[in-house]
């Protein structure tokens, strides 16, 4: 076991781990930090995706000791004194999701795309997103949710 301590939506943890143990993992079975979730075992679906240090990450691509001494952020620390973030609030407002399964991982790769670019022509958004997949919605409305959060966030 490797002891490793990183800060996760705000509050410093410290736990003991596997060295082979994903950061996707460790965040939802040791730190019940549920809401980012995974949605296959090929990294390329995007619904664990973080952010590590300011950058978007799926989580299960990263191991748990890699992140040592990082500061994750996770869906569930993305809200801030009971405010929805506006990329959230957008995914809402747009009805830009079904099941909801992709949307965390979604969500997130958003907020770092706008980060990015707060201003992202339609093009930018859907090669932004290609990480992300949703099996659901035909991502129509998940690239107007973006647009919608860009205004809010640029004014
Ligand atoms: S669970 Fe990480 S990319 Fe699919
Ligand atoms: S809303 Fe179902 S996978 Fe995206």
């Amino acid at each position: 076991m490797t002891r490793i301590t990183m800060t996760v939506d705000g509050a410093t943890v410290s736990d003991d781990v596997a060295p082979r143990t994903l950061l996707v993992h460790y965040l939802r079975e040791t730190l019940g930090k549920t809401g980012t979730v995974v949605g296959c075992d090929t990294s390329n679906c995007g619904a664990c995706t973080v952010h590590l240090d300011g950058q978007s990450v799926k989580s299960c691509n990263v191991l748990a000791v890699q992140a040592d001494g990082a500061e994750a952020t996770t869906i569930e620390g993305l809200a801030s004194d009971g405010e929805l973030h506006p990329v959230q609030r957008a995914f809402h407002e747009c009805h830009a999701l079904q099941c909801g399964y992709c949307t965390p991982g979604m969500i997130m790769q958003s907020v770092d795309l706008l980060a990015e670019n707060p201003d992202p022509s339609e093009e930018q958004i859907r090669i932004g997103l290609e990480g992300n997949l949703c099996r659901c919605t035909g991502y129509q409305n998940i690239v107007e949710a973006v647009r919608t959060a860009a205004k809010e966030v640029r004014s």
